[in-house]
């Protein structure tokens, strides 16, 4: 089924390629941060209409609405666009995210990032890959010579969740701090050791599914807050390379 999710990613990040900074219907969701584009839609369709034609047994959770529950054993948990405000205002960081989930646990998850080309995915067991390359998590230990990478809600108004305390807090504490805007290109990134960690507050599991799954492929770690096993619905995220994630979740702890 990888060759199939890879396929159908491609595919739609072609659609979302050939969106890019032409004129877009843009409508909002829970507020004037959170968007959706008629791009984001027709992404999602293509992916779907491609799963309930192969896979008409399949279950889907899916950003846009185009869930099935039918209590199959298999579910693609999908984001079609993520980095939608990127999307919309002309910053090329922005991908597509598909994870697949059999009985509850992600046996698959692939990621493209459609700015830079590049194809991340990863099986369960099997390692994980950013288009033929095998990829790994940085050997760095030393919170300080880190780079590290958040992404804020856009609930914060309501739901502020220390999150800009935890920003100072890891600005002062390591090299550098970046905000990319797509969470599934943050735990990319992270498994490729160009970044050491990565935590935000309240991702969707089409966030989270296909990058968690990569970032562990790559040999890194993905918890809550307190080191605790998560799974894709968890409102905590916690990526890293294994070696600094216990100065990270001190910090979580402090702020
Ligand atoms: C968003 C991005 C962003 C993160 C937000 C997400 P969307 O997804 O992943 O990096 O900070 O929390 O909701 O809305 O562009 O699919
Ligand atoms: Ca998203
Ligand atoms: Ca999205």
């Amino acid at each position: 089924m990888i060759n199939d999710i890879i396929k159908i990613a491609k595919e739609a990040g072609e659609i979302v390629r050939d969106g890019f900074n032409k004129n877009l219907k843009v409508e909002f969701k829970s507020n004037e941060s959170d968007l959706v584009t008629d791009i984001d839609k027709a992404s999602e369709k293509h992916i779907t209409d491609f799963i309930k034609k192969k896979y008409p047994s399949h279950g889907i959770l899916a950003e846009e609405g185009g869930n099935i529950k039918n209590g199959s054993e298999y579910v693609w948990v999908i984001d079609p666009l993520d980095g939608t405000v990127n999307f919309a205002h002309g910053l090329p960081i922005f991908s597509v995210s598909i994870g697949l989930q059999k009985n509850g646990k992600t046996i698959a998850g692939v990621v493209y990032d459609i700015g830079m080309d590049v194809l991340y995915f990863a099986e369960k067991g099997s390692g994980a890959f950013a288009d033929d390359e095998r990829i790994k998590v940085s050997e760095n230990s030393n919170l300080r010579y880190s780079i590290l990478v958040t992404g804020f809600p856009y609930n914060i108004r309501e739901n502020p969740y220390n999150a800009l305390e935890k920003f100072i807090a890891f600005t002062k504490a390591s090299r550098g701090l970046r905000r990319l805007g797509s969470a599934a290109i943050d735990f990319c990134y992270v498994a490729k050791g160009v970044f050491d960690g990565f935590w935000e507050v309240y991702l969707n599991p089409w966030d989270i599914c296909a990058g968690k799954l990569i970032v562990e492929e790559a040999g890194g770690k993905v918890t809550d807050f307190e080191s605790k096993e998560i799974n894709i619905h968890s409102k905590q995220i916690l990526a890293s390379n294994g070696k600094i994630h216990n100065n990270m979740v001190e910090i979580l702890k402090r702020n």
